[in-house]
Protein backbone atom coordinates (compact mmCIF):
# COMPACT_ATOMS: atom_id res chain seq x y z
CA UNK A 1 0.00 0.00 0.00
CA UNK A 2 2.89 2.08 -0.74
CA UNK A 3 3.22 5.35 -2.99
CA UNK A 4 2.83 4.64 -6.44
CA UNK A 5 3.57 7.92 -8.03
CA UNK A 6 3.76 6.33 -11.52
CA UNK A 7 0.09 5.70 -12.03
CA UNK A 8 -0.83 9.30 -11.51
CA UNK A 9 -0.97 10.49 -14.30
CA UNK A 10 -3.57 7.99 -15.54
CA UNK A 11 -5.07 7.57 -12.35
CA UNK A 12 -6.20 11.85 -13.42
CA UNK A 13 -6.97 10.90 -16.61
CA UNK A 14 -8.86 7.69 -15.46
CA UNK A 15 -10.54 9.87 -13.17
CA UNK A 16 -11.65 13.06 -15.87
CA UNK A 17 -13.22 10.10 -17.79
CA UNK A 18 -15.17 8.86 -16.06
CA UNK A 19 -16.23 12.07 -14.39
CA UNK A 20 -17.22 13.13 -18.06
CA UNK A 21 -18.48 9.60 -18.69
CA UNK A 22 -21.17 10.55 -15.26
CA UNK A 23 -20.05 7.09 -13.88
CA UNK A 24 -18.59 8.66 -10.68
CA UNK A 25 -20.68 8.38 -7.29
CA UNK A 26 -21.03 11.46 -5.78
CA UNK A 27 -18.50 10.39 -3.03
CA UNK A 28 -16.56 9.08 -5.36
CA UNK A 29 -12.87 10.92 -5.23
CA UNK A 30 -11.97 13.88 -7.56
CA UNK A 31 -8.85 15.74 -6.55
CA UNK A 32 -6.63 16.40 -3.81
CA UNK A 33 -7.01 19.46 -2.04
CA UNK A 34 -4.11 20.89 -3.83
CA UNK A 35 -5.30 19.44 -7.43
CA UNK A 36 -7.47 20.65 -9.73
CA UNK A 37 -10.48 18.75 -10.39
CA UNK A 38 -10.62 17.89 -13.81
CA UNK A 39 -7.52 18.70 -15.31
CA UNK A 40 -4.41 16.20 -15.82
CA UNK A 41 -2.84 17.83 -12.43
CA UNK A 42 -5.15 15.86 -10.25
CA UNK A 43 -3.38 13.51 -8.04
CA UNK A 44 -4.94 11.06 -5.58
CA UNK A 45 -5.44 11.68 -1.91
CA UNK A 46 -2.96 10.69 0.54
CA UNK A 47 -3.72 8.65 3.53
CA UNK A 48 -1.64 7.88 6.39
CA UNK A 49 -2.99 4.63 8.02
CA UNK A 50 -1.40 3.57 11.32
CA UNK A 51 -2.05 0.87 13.60
CA UNK A 52 -0.96 0.16 17.04
CA UNK A 53 -0.11 -3.74 16.91
CA UNK A 54 -1.46 -6.68 15.08
CA UNK A 55 -4.29 -8.00 16.80
CA UNK A 56 -7.31 -9.27 15.35
CA UNK A 57 -9.74 -6.64 15.92
CA UNK A 58 -7.84 -4.27 15.29
CA UNK A 59 -6.39 -5.85 12.26
CA UNK A 60 -10.63 -6.61 11.60
CA UNK A 61 -10.91 -3.01 11.90
CA UNK A 62 -8.14 -1.78 9.58
CA UNK A 63 -9.38 -4.74 6.52
CA UNK A 64 -13.30 -2.88 7.19
CA UNK A 65 -11.87 0.45 6.86
CA UNK A 66 -10.13 -0.49 3.71
CA UNK A 67 -13.17 -2.43 2.62
CA UNK A 68 -15.35 0.48 2.38
CA UNK A 69 -12.81 3.29 1.23
CA UNK A 70 -12.89 0.66 -1.70
CA UNK A 71 -16.43 0.33 -1.54
CA UNK A 72 -16.91 4.31 -2.11
CA UNK A 73 -14.63 4.10 -4.80
CA UNK A 74 -11.01 5.29 -3.17
CA UNK A 75 -9.08 2.21 -4.40
CA UNK A 76 -5.60 2.16 -2.87
CA UNK A 77 -2.59 2.48 -5.22
CA UNK A 78 -5.58 3.85 -7.93
CA UNK A 79 -7.44 6.45 -6.83
CA UNK A 80 -5.60 6.97 -3.45
CA UNK A 81 -2.43 6.43 -1.75
CA UNK A 82 -3.32 4.77 1.42
CA UNK A 83 0.81 4.53 3.39
CA UNK A 84 -0.17 1.53 5.99
CA UNK A 85 2.36 1.37 9.28
CA UNK A 86 1.75 -0.84 12.29
CA UNK A 87 3.27 0.09 15.13
CA UNK A 88 4.02 -3.60 16.01
CA UNK A 89 3.15 -2.77 19.94
CA UNK A 90 5.66 0.04 20.25
CA UNK A 91 4.42 3.40 21.13
CA UNK A 92 7.84 4.81 20.96
CA UNK A 93 7.72 4.38 17.06
CA UNK A 94 4.05 6.33 16.07
CA UNK A 95 5.64 9.45 16.63
CA UNK A 96 7.97 8.56 13.64
CA UNK A 97 5.45 7.17 11.61
CA UNK A 98 3.26 10.18 12.04
CA UNK A 99 6.17 12.75 11.15
CA UNK A 100 6.63 10.53 8.00
CA UNK A 101 3.07 10.95 6.89
CA UNK A 102 3.50 14.89 7.32
CA UNK A 103 6.55 15.16 5.55
CA UNK A 104 4.73 13.46 2.71
CA UNK A 105 2.36 16.01 3.01
CA UNK A 106 -0.81 13.72 3.51
CA UNK A 107 -4.24 14.75 3.59
CA UNK A 108 -5.63 13.15 6.49
CA UNK A 109 -4.21 10.42 9.15
CA UNK A 110 -6.54 7.98 10.47
CA UNK A 111 -5.26 6.28 13.24
CA UNK A 112 -6.37 2.99 15.02
CA UNK A 113 -6.66 2.87 18.63
CA UNK A 114 -5.79 5.53 21.98
CA UNK A 115 -2.02 5.63 21.60
CA UNK A 116 -2.29 5.82 17.95
CA UNK A 117 -4.84 8.68 18.25
CA UNK A 118 -2.62 10.45 20.55
CA UNK A 119 0.70 10.61 18.53
CA UNK A 120 -1.59 11.19 15.55
CA UNK A 121 -3.18 14.47 17.65
CA UNK A 122 0.34 16.12 17.85
CA UNK A 123 0.15 16.74 14.16
CA UNK A 124 -3.51 17.81 13.92
CA UNK A 125 -2.50 21.15 13.30
CA UNK A 126 -1.21 20.72 10.00
CA UNK A 127 -3.34 17.30 8.95
CA UNK A 128 -6.66 16.31 10.08
CA UNK A 129 -6.89 13.29 12.42
CA UNK A 130 -10.15 10.52 12.21
CA UNK A 131 -9.25 7.74 14.99
CA UNK A 132 -10.63 4.69 14.84
CA UNK A 133 -12.38 2.34 18.14
CA UNK A 134 -10.78 4.76 20.45
CA UNK A 135 -13.02 4.07 23.94
CA UNK A 136 -12.97 7.15 25.56
CA UNK A 137 -12.19 10.26 23.31
CA UNK A 138 -12.85 12.90 26.26
CA UNK A 139 -11.25 10.90 28.81
CA UNK A 140 -7.65 11.00 26.65
CA UNK A 141 -8.40 14.22 25.72
CA UNK A 142 -8.76 13.68 21.95
CA UNK A 143 -11.64 16.02 21.89
CA UNK A 144 -13.69 18.53 23.99
CA UNK A 145 -16.92 16.81 23.52
CA UNK A 146 -18.45 13.62 21.11
CA UNK A 147 -20.71 16.01 19.70
CA UNK A 148 -18.08 19.12 18.88
CA UNK A 149 -14.64 17.92 19.23
CA UNK A 150 -13.11 21.33 18.81
CA UNK A 151 -9.78 20.46 17.12
CA UNK A 152 -8.71 19.02 13.88
CA UNK A 153 -9.87 15.66 15.01
CA UNK A 154 -12.78 13.44 14.79
CA UNK A 155 -13.86 9.59 14.83
CA UNK A 156 -15.31 6.72 15.91
CA UNK A 157 -15.45 5.25 19.59
CA UNK A 158 -15.91 1.77 21.14
CA UNK A 159 -16.60 2.56 24.99
CA UNK A 160 -17.29 -0.66 26.51
CA UNK A 161 -20.45 -1.63 28.13
CA UNK A 162 -19.06 -2.75 31.53
CA UNK A 163 -22.11 -2.29 33.33
CA UNK A 164 -23.68 -5.22 30.71
CA UNK A 165 -20.76 -7.37 31.13
CA UNK A 166 -21.11 -7.35 35.00
CA UNK A 167 -24.54 -7.67 34.60
CA UNK A 168 -23.56 -11.17 32.48
CA UNK A 169 -21.10 -12.26 34.78
CA UNK A 170 -23.75 -12.53 37.19
CA UNK A 171 -26.16 -14.29 35.32
CA UNK A 172 -23.38 -16.70 33.94
CA UNK A 173 -21.51 -17.14 37.41
CA UNK A 174 -23.92 -16.13 40.23
CA UNK A 175 -21.46 -17.14 42.73
CA UNK A 176 -18.73 -14.59 42.28
CA UNK A 177 -17.35 -11.75 45.11
CA UNK A 178 -14.17 -10.99 43.84
CA UNK A 179 -12.81 -10.25 40.77
CA UNK A 180 -9.77 -9.69 38.94
CA UNK A 181 -8.75 -7.00 36.67
CA UNK A 182 -6.08 -7.18 34.34
CA UNK A 183 -5.11 -3.97 32.20
CA UNK A 184 -2.30 -1.76 31.07
CA UNK A 185 -2.10 1.99 33.17
CA UNK A 186 -0.16 2.88 30.19
CA UNK A 187 -3.47 2.65 28.04
CA UNK A 188 -5.92 5.52 28.83
CA UNK A 189 -8.74 3.61 27.50
CA UNK A 190 -8.20 1.12 29.60
CA UNK A 191 -8.16 3.44 32.92
CA UNK A 192 -11.09 4.79 31.79
CA UNK A 193 -12.95 1.55 31.43
CA UNK A 194 -11.96 0.05 34.42
CA UNK A 195 -12.48 3.29 36.23
CA UNK A 196 -16.16 2.29 35.26
CA UNK A 197 -16.23 -1.05 36.14
CA UNK A 198 -15.45 -0.42 39.62
CA UNK A 199 -17.81 1.96 40.39
CA UNK A 200 -21.06 -0.26 39.28
CA UNK A 201 -19.04 -3.48 40.62
CA UNK A 202 -19.26 -1.51 43.71
CA UNK A 203 -23.17 -1.40 43.35
CA UNK A 204 -23.06 -4.87 42.85
CA UNK A 205 -21.44 -5.80 45.90
CA UNK A 206 -18.57 -7.58 44.13
CA UNK A 207 -14.89 -7.03 45.42
CA UNK A 208 -12.34 -6.06 42.39
CA UNK A 209 -8.49 -6.50 43.01
CA UNK A 210 -6.35 -4.79 40.01
CA UNK A 211 -2.92 -5.93 38.45
CA UNK A 212 -1.61 -4.32 35.52
CA UNK A 213 1.43 -5.05 33.06
CA UNK A 214 2.93 -3.61 30.06
CA UNK A 215 3.90 -5.76 28.17
CA UNK A 216 3.13 -9.89 27.27
CA UNK A 217 5.68 -10.86 30.21
CA UNK A 218 4.62 -8.70 33.09
CA UNK A 219 0.78 -9.52 32.03
CA UNK A 220 1.15 -13.15 32.32
CA UNK A 221 3.11 -12.56 35.63
CA UNK A 222 0.40 -10.28 37.08
CA UNK A 223 -2.40 -12.69 35.51
CA UNK A 224 -1.09 -15.91 37.42
CA UNK A 225 -0.49 -13.77 40.40
CA UNK A 226 -4.68 -12.71 40.09
CA UNK A 227 -5.91 -15.94 38.91
CA UNK A 228 -5.27 -18.08 41.60
CA UNK A 229 -7.07 -15.49 44.31
CA UNK A 230 -10.48 -14.55 42.44
CA UNK A 231 -13.50 -15.64 41.36
CA UNK A 232 -13.57 -14.46 37.90
CA UNK A 233 -11.20 -12.10 36.02
CA UNK A 234 -11.82 -9.28 33.79
CA UNK A 235 -9.69 -7.07 31.06
CA UNK A 236 -11.43 -4.03 28.97
CA UNK A 237 -10.75 -3.71 25.18
CA UNK A 238 -6.80 -3.55 26.43
CA UNK A 239 -4.46 -3.52 23.50
CA UNK A 240 -1.29 -5.16 25.19
CA UNK A 241 -4.09 -7.80 26.75
CA UNK A 242 -5.93 -8.70 23.64
CA UNK A 243 -2.59 -8.94 22.06
CA UNK A 244 -1.48 -11.85 24.69
CA UNK A 245 -5.06 -12.98 25.00
CA UNK A 246 -4.38 -16.79 24.15
CA UNK A 247 -2.13 -16.90 27.07
CA UNK A 248 -3.68 -14.91 29.55
CA UNK A 249 -6.76 -16.90 28.71
CA UNK A 250 -5.15 -20.58 29.44
CA UNK A 251 -3.72 -18.97 32.59
CA UNK A 252 -7.37 -18.27 34.00
CA UNK A 253 -8.92 -21.55 32.08
CA UNK A 254 -6.34 -23.80 33.94
CA UNK A 255 -7.40 -22.06 37.06
CA UNK A 256 -10.82 -22.67 36.25
CA UNK A 257 -12.12 -19.21 36.54
CA UNK A 258 -14.00 -17.51 33.86
CA UNK A 259 -12.69 -14.75 32.19
CA UNK A 260 -14.41 -11.47 31.20
CA UNK A 261 -13.40 -9.33 28.07
CA UNK A 262 -13.89 -6.27 26.34
CA UNK A 263 -14.44 -7.50 22.95
CA UNK A 264 -15.72 -10.10 20.42
CA UNK A 265 -11.84 -10.72 19.36
CA UNK A 266 -10.97 -11.67 23.25
CA UNK A 267 -13.73 -14.15 23.51
CA UNK A 268 -12.17 -15.83 19.70
CA UNK A 269 -8.85 -15.85 21.67
CA UNK A 270 -9.32 -17.23 24.57
CA UNK A 271 -11.78 -15.44 27.05
CA UNK A 272 -15.05 -16.58 28.22
CA UNK A 273 -18.00 -14.45 27.43
CA UNK A 274 -18.32 -10.60 26.61
CA UNK A 275 -20.87 -8.25 25.73
CA UNK A 276 -20.00 -6.08 22.95
CA UNK A 277 -20.09 -4.39 18.95
CA UNK A 278 -19.57 -5.43 15.96
CA UNK A 279 -16.08 -4.21 15.20
CA UNK A 280 -16.39 -4.41 11.39
CA UNK A 281 -18.78 -1.65 11.29
CA UNK A 282 -16.93 0.57 13.38
CA UNK A 283 -14.08 0.12 10.79
CA UNK A 284 -16.47 1.04 7.96
CA UNK A 285 -18.12 3.57 9.79
CA UNK A 286 -14.29 5.27 10.06
CA UNK A 287 -13.75 5.09 6.46
CA UNK A 288 -16.95 7.26 5.79
CA UNK A 289 -15.96 9.92 8.53
CA UNK A 290 -12.68 10.14 5.96
CA UNK A 291 -14.21 10.31 3.27
CA UNK A 292 -16.08 12.83 4.79
CA UNK A 293 -12.82 14.92 5.74
CA UNK A 294 -11.66 14.41 2.86
CA UNK A 295 -14.26 16.55 1.22
CA UNK A 296 -13.72 19.24 3.35
CA UNK A 297 -15.84 18.62 6.38
CA UNK A 298 -14.58 20.20 9.29
CA UNK A 299 -13.88 17.78 12.35
CA UNK A 300 -13.68 20.33 14.69
CA UNK A 301 -17.88 20.04 14.17
CA UNK A 302 -17.97 16.25 12.76
CA UNK A 303 -19.30 14.95 15.99
CA UNK A 304 -17.66 11.25 17.07
CA UNK A 305 -19.75 8.29 16.22
CA UNK A 306 -20.09 6.28 19.10
CA UNK A 307 -20.71 2.67 18.56
CA UNK A 308 -23.02 1.23 21.76
CA UNK A 309 -26.31 -0.21 20.13
CA UNK A 310 -26.55 -3.76 18.29
CA UNK A 311 -24.49 -5.55 21.05
CA UNK A 312 -24.12 -8.84 21.02
CA UNK A 313 -23.65 -11.54 23.56
CA UNK A 314 -20.56 -13.50 22.83
CA UNK A 315 -19.67 -16.77 24.79
CA UNK A 316 -16.52 -19.22 24.42
CA UNK A 317 -18.44 -22.21 23.80
CA UNK A 318 -15.24 -24.68 25.07
CA UNK A 319 -14.82 -22.89 27.65
CA UNK A 320 -18.19 -23.00 28.91
CA UNK A 321 -18.15 -26.48 28.57
CA UNK A 322 -15.07 -26.70 30.24
CA UNK A 323 -16.22 -24.29 33.31
CA UNK A 324 -19.37 -25.66 33.61
CA UNK A 325 -18.33 -29.42 33.96
CA UNK A 326 -15.03 -28.68 36.40
CA UNK A 327 -14.69 -25.44 37.14
CA UNK A 328 -13.63 -23.65 40.23
CA UNK A 329 -16.03 -21.49 39.90
CA UNK A 330 -19.84 -22.37 39.21
CA UNK A 331 -20.61 -21.60 35.52
CA UNK A 332 -24.14 -21.86 33.49
CA UNK A 333 -25.66 -20.36 30.99
CA UNK A 334 -29.45 -19.64 32.07
CA UNK A 335 -32.39 -20.01 29.83
CA UNK A 336 -33.02 -16.83 28.73
CA UNK A 337 -29.28 -15.63 27.94
CA UNK A 338 -29.37 -19.27 25.38
CA UNK A 339 -32.29 -18.34 24.06
CA UNK A 340 -31.22 -14.74 23.04
CA UNK A 341 -31.46 -13.91 19.32
CA UNK A 342 -28.17 -11.56 20.29
CA UNK A 343 -26.53 -14.82 21.63
CA UNK A 344 -23.03 -15.41 19.60
CA UNK A 345 -20.96 -19.13 21.01
CA UNK A 346 -17.94 -18.52 19.65
CA UNK A 347 -15.40 -21.61 19.03
CA UNK A 348 -11.67 -21.07 19.85
CA UNK A 349 -9.88 -20.09 17.45
CA UNK A 350 -7.34 -22.83 16.17
N1 LIG B 1 -10.63 0.55 22.12
C1 LIG B 1 -9.20 0.30 22.05
C2 LIG B 1 -8.48 1.63 22.27
O1 LIG B 1 -9.08 2.61 22.58
C3 LIG B 1 -8.81 -0.33 20.73
C4 LIG B 1 -9.47 -1.66 20.48
C5 LIG B 1 -10.44 -1.91 19.56
C6 LIG B 1 -9.21 -2.87 21.15
N2 LIG B 1 -10.80 -3.23 19.61
C7 LIG B 1 -10.08 -3.83 20.58
C8 LIG B 1 -8.36 -3.25 22.17
C9 LIG B 1 -10.11 -5.16 21.03
C10 LIG B 1 -8.38 -4.58 22.59
C11 LIG B 1 -9.25 -5.51 22.04
O2 LIG B 1 -7.29 1.69 22.14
Amino acid sequence: MKNTKTFKTMIASVLAASLLAGCGSASAPASSASGSASGTGAEPYKVGLAQLVDHSSLNTIRDAFLDEMEDAGYVDGDTVIIDYQNAAGKTSSLDSIMAGYQADGDDVIVAIATPTALAAQNYSEEIPVVFSAVSDPVGAGLVASLEEPGGNITGTSDEVQVEQIIDLMLQLSPDIHTVGVLYNLGEANSVSNVERFKAYAKEKGLEVVEKTGTDNTTMQQAAVELASSVDAMFSPNDNTVATGMASLGQVAADAGIPYYVGADSMVETGGFATVGIDYEELGRETAKLTIDVLNGEDPATTPVSVFKENLNIYVNEDLLNQLSENGKTKVELPEDIASKENLKKVKAAE
